[in-house]
């Protein structure tokens, strides 16, 4: 039920007790009577986050190490009609050793690591389930970062090509041919990030060697060998092996993060994206959306928010909330500065609505591929325990982020 309903409502109450008041403004009713304002519309409102719009997939990245954990496995189930799995479909999870491939069905059907997300997917409403992610810089298995040191520099590039090629193929023919049941019947997977973060802030390509603190490459052994060619590649080589095994529906996705917060990058991505689009295999296109990672912190300003899902919408393509999470530090900080505390916690519940909101606002219904949040409870969370980022506090139970998050995914409960 619309709040001008129920504020019509109101009004004729107070117009039939109060018969000299001519007119009441209905913001006047609202300032009267909230609490009964609130009583009525959120009882007609789902608590359940994948029932509040028809309109919105709303996802969460999930984890098969937290499994053991009931609560998580009972949110997982009752509030999500897609998952996206964390860590469990990166490459080298997948394929750790050269000759290993780990997708988790044994032979002997004995089940593995990997065959936990499907099974999740299945056992818990048929959720959708967004393969993430394909060819990444990071999550690389050791055997595929020697390459570099026990092959010589004239056959990199051929070699990594082989090695992604084999990859994509060996990946999406798996779960191509994972059913998930129905009449035709359906692949467990709906869609894939195929390349994961090549753009660096400034806008430039990932590409040379560039160790950060911890040691890890955060430049790109694809792009350094194979050129920037590399990431068509990958679209090409997903969209022939899922063509290849009669996988017609496939949906290929290109993420990133830092859209909201670099022109410089969201202009490159929406660059490349726009290069890509018109390309072809076999009569299909090799890219069909576009994910904005949208890690973000309390303090993003909305407007940077709103222009980076506006430019993604304008590639025509569909548009993911692939990751999205809201963190309570500032750049650099490890703890909330306790006299912020509130503040920061306030402005994050609302940016958890307007991003909601803004999503619905900006994204036409047949361009969304939906929100996907980024774990399930603050305990989960990349960010750490002081971030709070999540919907969820460390015990899964529900934080005002959640009701904010639900009523901004419902615009009937907008104030
Ligand atoms: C990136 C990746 C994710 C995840 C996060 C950190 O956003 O795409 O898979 O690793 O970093 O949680």
């Amino acid at each position: 039920m619309k709040k001008v309903t129920i504020a019509a409502m109101l009004l004729s109450i107070m117009l039939g007790a109060c018969k000299k008041q001519e007119k009441v403004e209905t913001t006047t009713l609202l300032q009267l009577y909230p609490e009964k304002i609130m009583d009525v519309t959120t009882a007609t409102v789902s608590t359940v986050l994948q029932e509040v719009n028809t309109d919105i997939i709303v996802g969460a990245a999930i984890n098969s190490n937290r499994f053991s954990n009931t609560d998580y496995k009972d949110l997982a189930k009752l509030h999500y009609n897609s998952i996206t799995a964390e860590n469990d479909m990166k490459m080298n999870s997948l394929n750790p050793t050269k000759y290993t491939w780990d997708f988790g069905i044994l032979g002997n059907g004995i089940e593995e690591k990997n065959e936990k997300i499907p099974n999740l997917a299945k056992d818990y409403g048929e959720k959708r389930i967004h393969g993430h992610a394909l060819v990444w810089h990071r999550a690389l298995p050791q055997w595929v970062k020697d390459v570099e040191s026990n092959t010589p520099v004239g056959v990199r590039a051929d070699t990594l090509n082989a090695i992604m090629k084999r990859h994509i193929d060996k990946t999406v023919a798996f779960y191509s041919n994972y059913y998930k049941g129905g009449t035709p019947l359906l692949p467990l997977l709906r869609s894939w990030d195929v390349v994961n973060e090549a753009y660096y802030d400034d806008g430039s390509l990932r590409g040379n060697l560039n160790l950060d603190s911890e040691g890890n490459d955060i430049g790109s052994i694809w792009k350094r060998y194979m050129g920037e060619i590399y990431i068509e590649k990958a679209f090409r080589y997903a969209r022939l092996a899922a063509r290849a095994n009669q996988n017609w529906k496939l949906k290929l996705f290109y993420n990133d993060y830092g859209h909201e917060y670099s022109t410089a990058k969201l202009n490159a991505i929406y660059n490349k994206v726009m290069e890509l689009k018109p390309m072809k295999e076999g009569g299909d296109p090799i890219i069909n959306g576009v994910g904005l990672q949208m890690h973000i912190r309390y303090n993003t300003p909305l407007t940077s928010i709103k222009a980076a899902i506006q430019k993604m919408k304008e590639t025509g393509l569909l548009v993911h909330i692939a990751e999205l999470d809201i963190s309570l530090l500032g750049s650099g900080e490890t703890a909330v500065p306790a006299a912020d505390l509130t503040n920061r916690r306030n402005l994050q519940k609302s940016l958890y609505y307007n991003v909601a909101k803004a999503y619905q606002e900006i994204v036409p219904i047949d361009q969304r591929w939906g929100i996907t949040l980024w774990n399930i409870g603050d305990a989960d969370s990349a960010w750490g325990l002081n971030a709070e980022a999540t919907l969820f506090d460390t015990s899964y139970q529900k934080k005002q982020n959640f009701w904010n998050f639900r009523d901004g995914l419902n615009l009937q409960l907008t104030p």
